[in-house]
């Protein structure tokens, strides 16, 4: 969601800005805006769009050593201009960018406005300001910590303050926010990309921390309860090579589509440490009886991931002796689970950061619940919030639509499940050789990809798609039919093969496409059966299939076949055909395909 950076220091601060907002373009946002002090005069711009727009209405090097800059991903109020940030007070010394919810805005902004406040936009955000414009006396951190108590909800926020040119102030709850040392200047951000090419030393402030930002001196208290000064010590991460470039490809989710192959070599090489025929997975120990002492796991996710999760109940079920829970993130609290410290609670985040999830992690921490995420970011909150953590190594993924995430969560349920028998039982059942070839099968898919284009532009007119799966294969059909959605803005339903007599079935007809999968594995026989009854309703059929099936040509319209192998791990091959087809008819379409419409990369606002 809105990306957030902020800059002062010895160099001109806007070229930092702009750059950094575009490394937090993978977030989404609908506007972006920047605000300097220059010659003690407050500058702010803003544009609704994107950062390539911003750059143009901005001097470079004339405009001010401090500044903060933001990308907006609507919640209150429509992208306008107004809307967009920064917001700024009444009499123009308090500038604010923000990032989450603020939850009592209404109440707050009456009371503002009751003090004779103007507002100039429909956000809950612009409070901010005014509160500091109310509440700001001599003592800076006690005048923070009064403003802040009054907010809820969740923000990061970053405020340049005209009367103090030689400092910002970074404050977090439930967002996140980073602060980044450099050589006589200092950076606050929401995530490491927006920094990664100029720094090496973080700092990642808690909740309820007021961070003053100062090239000379850097100083951070804690405001909640007792006011105090906290001495935190920075942490090293090597300035890591992101390139904003896209490496040759039209979009960042067709590179990072075709990265899958390495990413799971990657995995299986670098992710687990061998023993035999034991393995181990890198910086993770768990405590001594762990698999015996829980009797039941309890997976949260959102969005893709939780496709991945569900994917896990199925995986897992087969064969681990627990029983597997899975539910969206956001829902988990409504249902009231009966958790305890019993319990494995995974989280599944690619991100590490959505809200929903944290909030979920956080209800099942207070149960007692042992827990263990998922994620590709270790710095994420919800890496540090966990006991255990597993981590995606994918590299960063700017796509909006997740994809190679997808593939390395696939990758790990698959590990996890084998090292819990192993624990178990003293035994894993993993055929390496077997395991070794995946990468390999999934080069070859993406070098057919040019006829997955074909057949994808051939349907991309079809406004109504239905995608059918039955057993392990459902929540990847989910998978397939949530990338379709996201990217094209067609409507695709995904729907259990068995369920679609229960009602679905009545949308077929000739205009209507059913992607399926129909490989050869356990539920071959049945989902042949319902694509009879498909074919019998005139609805075009495209069916992922194993290579050199015959029988499935007398039933389907289009054909993506994938390698034969163990079907074991037909769920590697058949979810790059899903995620290609969304690619290509978002591309016939000529879709936002890498920032797609009203979506944002991390979701970081329950
Ligand atoms: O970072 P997370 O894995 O927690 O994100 C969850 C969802 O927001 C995310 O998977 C979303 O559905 C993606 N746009 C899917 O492509």
């Amino acid at each position: 969601m809105c990306g957030i950076i902020g800059y002062v220091g010895k160099n001109p601060c806007v070229p930092y800005i702009i750059k950094g907002l575009k490394m937090l373009e993978y977030r989404g946002y609908d506007s972006a805006g920047l605000a300097t002090l220059v010659d003690g005069e407050i500058k702010i711009k803003k544009v609704v769009g994107k950062v390539n727009q911003l750059e143009k209405i901005v001097v470079n090097n004339e405009e001010g050593y401090i500044g903060i800059g933001h990308t907006r991903w609507a919640t209150h109020g429509e992208p306008t201009l107004n809307n967009a940030h920064p917001h700024i007070d009444c009499n123009g010394r308090f500038v604010v960018v923000h990032n989450g919810i603020i939850e009592n805005y209404k109440e707050l902004k009456d009371y503002l406005l009751g003090r004779g406040h103007i507002f100039r936009s429909q956000t809950d955000t612009e409070v901010i300001v005014h509160l500091l414009e109310e509440f700001f006396e001599e003592n800076i951190v006690y005048s923070f910590k009064r403003v802040v108590e009054k907010l809820e909800g969740s923000f990061a926020l970053v405020i340049l303050d005209k009367n103090n040119p030689q400092s910002l102030y970074g404050i977090k709850r439930q967002s996140p926010l980073i602060i980044g040392l450099g050589d006589g200047e200092v950076f606050v951000a929401s995530d490491i990309p927006a920094l990664s090419l100029w720094v090496e030393d973080y700092i990642f402030p808690e909740d309820d921390q007021l961070a003053i930002l100062n090239p000379k001196k850097l100083e951070i208290y804690n405001l909640k309860d007792k006011l105090e000064k906290l001495n935190i010590k920075p942490v090293k991460i090597s300035k890591e090579k992101i390139s904003i470039d896209k490496g040759g490809y039209p979009h960042y989710m067709l590179k990072e589509i075709h990265e899958q192959p390495t990413i799971l070599r990657e995995i299986f090489t670098e992710g687990i440490e061998k023993k035999g025929n034991f393995f181990f997975f890198k910086d993770f120990k768990e405590d001594d009886n762990l698999w015996k002492n829980i009797n039941k796991i309890s997976i949260v996710a959102c969005g893709t991931s939780y496709h991945a999760g569900y994917f896990a109940k199925y995986l897992w079920e087969e064969e681990l002796p627990y029983n597997v829970e899975v539910d969206y993130s956001s829902e988990f609290r409504y249902r009231k689970p009966k958790i305890d410290k019993n319990t494995l609670f995974i989280a599944i985040s690619q991100s590490g950061e959505t809200a929903d999830t944290i909030a979920a992690l956080r209800l099942a921490r207070e149960k007692g619940a042992k827990i263990l995420s998922l994620t590709n970011n270790l710095r994420s909150t919800i890496a540090r919030e966990s006991d255990l953590n597993l981590y995606l190594r994918s590299g960063i993924e700017i796509g909006v639509a997740a994809t190679k995430t997808f593939m390395a969560e696939l990758a790990f349920i698959f590990l996890l499940k084998e090292y819990i028998k192993q624990e178990l039982y003293g035994e894993n059942s993993i055929n390496w050789d077997d395991l070794r070839k995946i990468p390999v099968y999934l080069e070859k898919i993406l070098s057919e990809s040019n006829l997955i284009k074909e057949i994808a532009y051939k349907y991309s007119k079809n406004k109504n798609f239905l995608y059918i799966a039955r057993g392990k294969n459902f929540p990847l059909i989910l998978e397939g039919a949530l990338k379709l959605k996201e990217i094209s803005y067609i409507h695709a339903e995904g729907v259990s093969a068995g369920e679609m007599k229960h009602g679905p079935i009545a949308l077929l007809d000739e205009n209507t496409p059913v992607m399926t999968i129909a490989v050869q594995d356990e539920t071959y026989n049945k989902i042949f059966s319902n694509l009879e009854e498909v074919k019998a309703r005139k609805a075009p059929i495209i069916a992922i299939a194993t290579e050199n099936d015959q029988k499935i040509m007398d039933v389907a319209d289009d054909l993506i076949y994938v390698p034969k192998h163990n079907s074991k791990y037909y769920y590697f091959f058949v979810t790059i055909p899903l995620q290609l087809f969304a690619y290509y008819v978002a591309e016939k379409l000529e879709r936002e395909i890498d920032q797609p419409r009203n979506l944002a990369k991390s979701v970081t606002v329950e």
